[in-house]
Parts: C-alpha cells; sequence; structure tokens
C-alpha cells in the first residue's frame, strides 16, 4: 500500500490504474480510523478494484470553537489498519495542498435545503465546509464509487444532493453504522469520552431505539416523543443538542402519514458531541381503524 501526499503523484499513481481498465473506489476520512472507516474500506473494495482512502482533517468544516487543532491525528496507524483492510492508496494531503491560499479564500459549494437544521444549527458552516472538500476530493481522484458511513446521515444526503445536482460521475455507497456491542455508534471522538461518560453513552441510541419502538407501536405524537426523549437524555447527564423524527428523504418533520422516518439525534456528553440517527419504516396507519 502506497501513501501520497500531493495532487501530482496522486493524479501519477491513478493514471496508471485507469490505463489498466481498473474501477476506482474512494473512501474519504480524516483519519482517526477505527472499524466503522474499515468496514467503509472493506464496501469500497466490494464496488472497486482500487481503493483510494483520504486522510485529510478539513479545516473547513471546523467552526471557530471547535475540535481542529485537537482532532486526533495518527496517520501512522491508520496506514497499519489501512494496510491490513487491504485498502491500495492512501491520500494524506497538507492542509496547503488542499487550500493554497487559506480556506477563507477558496471557493465554497452550498447545497441549500438539507444541509439546514439538525447539525446545522450548531455548526452554521460544517456542511459548506463537508461539500466543498467533497468536491475536490471527486474532482482530484475521479472515483467511480464513494463510500460514506450512514453514522453521518445528514452528511450522506448532502453529498448524494451535491452529487445529483453537480451531475459529478460518482456512485455514492452509504454504509450501515458499526456499533460497539453496548449500541454506541463507532466515532473517531469516542476517544475523547472519559470512562464514565462511554458507560453513559448508549444511553442515545438506547432513547432513540425506544422512540422508533413507540413509532413502530403507532405513536404519531412526534412533537411529544421527541420532548420526552429529550427529557429522558437531559436526566441521565447528556445534553441534547437536537432530537428529532423526520422524513428520510427530506429530513424536514415528519408527517402523520410518512412511512420512512428516520430519527436524528445528537447530544453532548461533556464536550464530546455524540451524534446518531435511527430509520424506520412503518406500515402506513389505516384511517378507518
Ligand atoms: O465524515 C467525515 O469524516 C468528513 O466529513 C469527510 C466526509 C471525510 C469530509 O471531510
Amino acid at each position: 500500500m502506497r501513501t501520497v501526499h500531493t495532487l501530482k503523484e496522486l493524479r501519477a499513481v491513478l493514471k496508471v490504474y485507469r490505463g489498466q481498465g481498473k474501477r476506482i473506489g474512494l473512501v474519504p476520512t480524516m483519519g482517526s480510523l477505527h472499524e466503522g472507516h474499515i468496514s467503509l474500506v472493506h464496501k469500497a473494495l466490494e464496488a472497486a478494484d482500487v481503493v483510494v482512502t483520504s486522510v485529510f482533517v478539513n479545516p473547513m468544516q471546523f467552526g471557530a470553537n471547535e475540535d481542529l487543532d485537537n482532532y486526533p491525528r495518527t496517520l501512522q496507524a491508520d496506514q497499519d489498519r489501512l494496510r491490513a483492510a487491504g485498502n491500495t492508496l492512501v491520500f494524506a494531503p497538507a492542509a496547503s495542498e488542499i487550500y493554497p491560499e487559506g480556506p477563507e479564500c477558496h471557493t465554497r459549494i452550498t447545497v441549500p435545503e438539507v444541509s439546514e437544521g439538525h447539525c446545522a444549527v450548531t455548526r452554521p458552516d460544517h456542511f459548506g465546509g463537508v461539500a466543498t472538500v467533497v468536491t475536490m476530493l471527486f474532482n482530484m481522484v475521479q472515483p467511480d464509487v464513494a463510500v460514506f458511513g450512514e453514522k453521518d446521515y445528514q452528511q450522506l444526503a448532502v453529498i448524494r444532493k451535491l452529487v445529483r445536482d453537480l451531475f459529478i460521475p460518482v456512485e455514492i455507497i452509504g454504509a450501515t453504522t458499526v456499533r460497539a456491542t453496548d449500541g454506541l455508534a463507532r466515532s473517531s471522538r469516542n476517544v475523547y469520552l472519559s470512562d464514565g461518560e462511554r458507560l453513559r453513552a448508549p444511553t442515545l441510541y438506547r432513547v432513540m431505539r425506544e422512540t422508533g419502538a413507540a413509532l413502530v407501536a403507532g405513536n404519531r405524537n412526534f412533537s411529544h416523543l421527541e420532548q420526552s426523549a429529550r427529557e429522558v437524555l437531559f436526566a441521565e447527564g447528556l445534553q441534547p443538542d437536537y432530537f428529532n423524527i423526520v422524513n428520510s428523504s427530506t429530513l424536514k418533520p415528519a408527517q402523520p402519514g410518512d412511512t420512512e422516518l428516520t430519527i436524528l439525534a445528537a447530544a453532548f456528553l461533556g464536550s464530546t458531541r455524540l451524534i446518531d440517527n435511527l430509520s424506520l419504516s412503518l406500515k402506513p396507519l389505516n384511517p378507518h381503524s
């Protein structure tokens, strides 16, 4: 497995693979890789001959008071995990390679509607930064297929719309969230949790499952379910950021007739922000019952 740091090297290596008619897969990451990322690489290897994993902590998607400086950077360990997973090429550029004049002066991509609400309420510039860097990675790698985790549900919706709207010729694959045995979604930010916080962290997914069970049982009082969930999270020591029951495609508030619903949630545990989601296919309500 090779690692390249510049666009020039990346293009030279990919030209050879393309000349051999190989199908190219991309797994964009910010490094600090865990089992969730490795599952994305496996998924990409099922769909492509050659897999490029990018490792780049993208400054444009971090807000002023967020964890850009402290975000874990573990390139050596990431390379070891990627090699073991059968990944072909690592693209680990410096920030100056991606933003030569700095992120503030760079062209930005805005994806309307799905970028609004939910995570964007506390992270207003986040999805613009994600959409921009992902577009750049698509242009740099020109992959046939790219794999993203479903854990970042809103991010995946933003990327799908971006690809549709800009006619970017890449197939987007969403990969199922990998969870610890107690239900906590794997995330690079889990390393910030103290031992006590780690024990409480699965509460988020538990409350989402309980809400999901109420929806499956026919409860359509969405605002009441959301409010009760926030109260339970708060009572168990988490600071809910949002807990929203939405239409799975539009990410707009769920309506009683919707059958494809997703619970989107984020909560702080100390200073660590956990996010998660749960999608449900419900039976249509029978208006005559
Ligand atoms: O999901 C992530 O790790 C990042 O948002 C991504 C897609 C790699 C863009 O920086």
